[in-house]
């Protein structure tokens, strides 16, 4: 079986989670489950990035150790995911022994092969975004070119990561392969970073105490951005005796946490650099497809430092680097530190979990940023899913309970499903109808597999809409009150092809919308494991011609705008 690897973004647990990481943990479920329909053995893996000044600040802002501070956090990350039916198989916390285990062995290993080596560093560090700068790289303003806060002098002994030696061989895979998209930052990763030279990186800090000790070396901590890029093989195994789920965040905190977790930096020192592979190395990393599902504020650190260390370290970079852009709000970046985030449970609770994640994944363009707004959501909600596909499901499974008491009859003239080869009752609107609707799956697929969720929607939408389109050319209405038998056979095959259209359009829209398509389903007939098959979403006329609907209730309930502005307003989101 064919293997797939997808992981998010570790997130920093310094403040809670919003429609920012919604979108990509989001946009990654929604990979991992296509792929593992069709039939791919997905492994999926987010998790926390625990260590740093960031945390440490944090922390001691809410009067808390940084590791129960984290725990608190970590536990608000994963009822989030749970509420937004986020299917990861693994979460990663870098607090983690097995976790801690890798990255020093994998220092150790780096060292031991003369790719990490001792040296002095001077220079400009950016605490928020846990940052080394050279003077050439910081802003007009003297200040960090990622977040323009101010950066502080450092001058300290610390471990270097030789990363200059590969600037040809990043610079190759990034232009010449598909590794990165979209394809516009691979200019901004040559221009910027590897044109005018890439400097050795400094990997270890002496003045951090949260964090993973160098295991030669203990009073050095491990850089952070080393720590928490690690955690992609950490989690496979690599390095290490095996992914264990962490239960700290859960469970109540611990008074011994709390009396011991800040003073001393994190974990023992390596026994020796264990150099086993493991099984799941093997089978994800080795013998899968690796995709890293990124924003745009951490493409340098993936396409060059994570391509460097896997380079420096033998292991083979992953297949593709995916970054998405931002979810602004009034046209600042929605983050922690800005203030201006959106609530994701506000919205979940009054539209549904599926309408939120529909809408934001419809909305973001392709790798630019998608400015957030009450109204946009809620018309792409009324326009999209009430108004198209949620009108379409009613209306036909309406029709078939209103000509034919909830179960479709079959005529001789009809009982041949493929519309191409039944020329009495079949004429061009069904051909192309049931041609748009098999081509789909094949042009989402195109769209999912360069990351392009929002185009995948699209392509759905337009065959919904091709579906509303095929009711008003067919007129059900007339043809139920014609007294000639064979309007009424007729009647039938128009009913059973927008069934058909139902079930093609929502298994492609389960992976986005798994909750109310599996209502869908259930209401349009569509009840065996053949039916929704991969396979057969490719293939017409899969429904028995018999095919009997269930009602249900209204999926997606047109939404009063003005109403629910005014209402939104009275509770603002930020
Ligand atoms: O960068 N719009 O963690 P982080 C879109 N720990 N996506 C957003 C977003 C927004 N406004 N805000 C956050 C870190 N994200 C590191 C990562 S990985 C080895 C270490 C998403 O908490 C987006 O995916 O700042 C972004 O890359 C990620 O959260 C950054 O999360
Ligand atoms: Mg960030």
């Amino acid at each position: 079986m064919k293997n797939y690897y997808i992981t998010t973004p570790i997130y920093y647990p310094n403040g809670s989670p919003h429609i920012g990481h919604t979108y990509t943990s989001v946009s990654c479920d929604v990979i991992a489950r296509y792929k593992r329909w069709s039939g791919y053995n997905v492994l999926f893996s987010t998790g926390t990035d625990e260590h740093g000044a960031k945390i440490e600040q944090a922390a001691a802002k809410a009067l808390q150790t940084p590791k129960q501070y984290v725990d608190g956090i970590v536990a608000n990350f994963k009822k989030l995911w749970a509420y937004l039916n986020i299917s990861y198989d693994r979460f990663v916390r870098t607090t983690d022994e097995y976790h801690i285990r890798t990255v020093q062995s994998l220092f150790t290993k780096l060292y031991d092969s003369g790719y990490i080596y001792k040296s002095e560093y001077k220079g400009k560090y950016c605490v928020p975004c846990e940052s080394f700068w050279t003077e050439s790289q910081l802003d007009k303003d003297g200040n960090c070119p990622d977040c323009n806060r101010a950066v502080s002098e450092q001058t300290e002994e610390t471990y270097f990561f030789k990363l200059s030696g590969f600037s040809e061989k990043l610079s190759a895979i990034l232009t010449e392969s598909d590794f990165l998209l979209p394809k516009f930052r691979v200019a901004e990763m040559v221009n910027n970073f590897i044109k005018p030279g890439l400097a050795d990186l400094c990997v270890s800090r002496s003045t951090l105490k949260w964090g993973i000790s160098v295991p030669f070396d203990t009073r050095h901590t491990v850089y952070v951005w080393l720590d928490a890029l690690v955690n992609y093989l950490s989690v496979l195994g690599y390095m290490n005796d095996g992914y264990v789920e962490s239960d700290a965040d859960t469970a109540a905190v611990s008074a011994e946490v709390a009396s011991t977790a800040n003073t001393a930096a994190v974990g023992k020192p390596a026994e020796g650099a264990s150099t086993a592979v493991s099984a799941d190395f093997a089978q994800y990393w080795d013998d899968g497809y690796v995709l890293h599902y990124t924003a745009k504020d951490i493409v340098r650190f993936h396409s060059i430092i994570w391509c460097g260390i896997l380079e420096a370290a033998g292991i083979r970079l992953p297949d593709r680097l995916y970054s998405h852009g931002w979810i602004t709000f009034g046209g600042k970046k929605m983050g922690k530190s800005v203030g201006n985030v959106v609530d994701p449970y506000i919205l979940g609770d009054r539209y549904g979990v599926d309408a939120v994640r529909y809408q934001l994944l419809r909305d973001m363009p392709y790798g630019s940023d998608l400015d957030y707004s009450n109204e946009l959501m809620l018309s792409r909600i009324n326009t999209d899913l009430a108004n198209n596909y949620g009108n379409l499901v009613s209306r036909t499974v309406g029709m078939v309970f209103k000509y034919f008491g909830g179960t479709i009859p079959t005529f001789a003239d009809n009982a041949d499903t493929n519309p191409a080869d039944s020329a009495d009752t079949a004429d061009t609107l069904d051909t192309a109808l049931a041609e748009a609707a098999t081509a789909l799956r094949d042009k989402v697929e195109k769209y999912i597999d360069i990351q392009d969720l929002s185009k995948a929607l699209e392509a759905v939408m337009d065959v919904v809409s091709r579906g509303n389109k095929y009711v008003d050319d067919t007129m059900p209405w007339v043809l139920a009150k014609s007294a000639d038998p064979a309007d009424t056979a007729r009647l039938a095959t128009v009913l059973y092809n927008l069934l058909e259209i139902i079930r093609i359009t929502t298994v492609l829209l389960a992976p986005f919308m798994p909750t109310v398509t599996t209502e869908v389903l259930r209401q349009a007939g569509v009840c065996d494991n053949a039916a929704v098959s991969y396979d057969n979403a490719a293939v017409w006329g899969v429904l028995p011609r018999d095919v009997s609907v269930v009602k249900g209730e209204i999926l997606f309930p047109r939404i009063d705008i003005e109403k629910e502005l005014a209402a939104l307003a009275e509770n603002p989101l930020v």
